[in-house]
């Protein structure tokens, strides 16, 4: 079995219906068949539309970029991972940094959501990564573990084989400055090592781990050379057909 590689657009708080459907149709019109999967993470009011959209595109799929732990009831403003699987979503965005920043979530939330989703059969893509003054004081590797530990690694080795990795530096992020493709790599092997050693070389080896923070159809296909480097979350750059196209068409070939 080969891990899948995915390019998933994170569309954060952009796009009206309209400018949703347009960017939606203009990148189906420009995705050829591939064995790489592409998703489509927009705000929640395009699902059930692009889900009518995207139906029948093998390689195309959709995702949110949140969802609440509970089943359901008296939570304002919030929705359910029953409600995304209910209008075709296969993905959720777990722990975004700006979640994690502006709505103060963190370790047992997050560990708690990640439960939802994958109860309602739906995959987390689930966020982790530094800020800058943690990268200079080389406590990279710490934090990203930490965040592993509280977020997912309390599930059992069946479930955590549903679980997409995206490691986003903080400080890459709508920052336009990328991590090297060294330093993805380096950061990519030490999370794949954390799943070996937590769960097993074989679910290591089968995980998918993304790369996310100023991705962009220049720097795509050396991030996506590396070795462990298995696609990216790509935000500022999916907001444009052509340019998200560009990145999921920037994998080696062999690979
Ligand atoms: P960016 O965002 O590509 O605009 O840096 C990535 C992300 O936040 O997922």
């Amino acid at each position: 079995m080969k891990r899948q590689r995915i390019v998933a657009g994170n569309w954060k708080m952009n796009k009206t219906f309209d400018e949703g459907r347009d960017l939606a149709i203009s990148i189906i019109q420009q995705l050829g068949p591939s064995e790489n999967l592409a998703v489509l993470c927009p705000p929640f009011i395009h699902l059930n539309y692009l889900s009518v959209l995207t139906n029948g595109i093998a390689n195309l799929k959709l995702g949110a970029q949140n969802c609440h732990f509970e089943e359901s009831g008296a939570f304002t403003g919030e929705i359910s991972a029953a409600m995304l699987k209910s209008v075709e979503a296969e993905f959720v965005i777990l722990g975004h940094s700006e979640r994690r920043e502006y709505f103060k979530e963190a370790g047992e939330l997050l560990a708690k959501k990640v439960d939802s989703t994958l109860k309602h059969g739906l995959r987390p893509i689930f966020c982790c990564g530094e800020k800058l003054d943690a990268r200079e004081a080389g406590n990279q590797e710490e934090i990203v573990k930490q965040q592993l530990e509280e977020g997912l690694f309390h599930l059992e080795e069946s479930q955590f084989s549903n679980v997409v990795i995206a490691y986003e530096p903080v400080w890459a992020i709508g920052t336009g400055k990328t991590a090297s493709p060294e330093q993805a790599q380096e950061m990519h092997r030490y999370i794949r090592n954390l799943i070996s050693l937590k769960y097993s070389s074989h679910t290591a080896n089968l995980t998918t781990i993304l790369y996310g923070g100023s991705c962009n159809p220049k720097n795509a296909k050396e991030l996506f050379s590396q070795p462990d480097v298995d696609g990216g979350l790509i935000g500022g750059a999916s907001l444009h057909a052509t340019d998200f196209i560009s990145i999921f068409n920037s994998f080696p070939v062999s690979g």
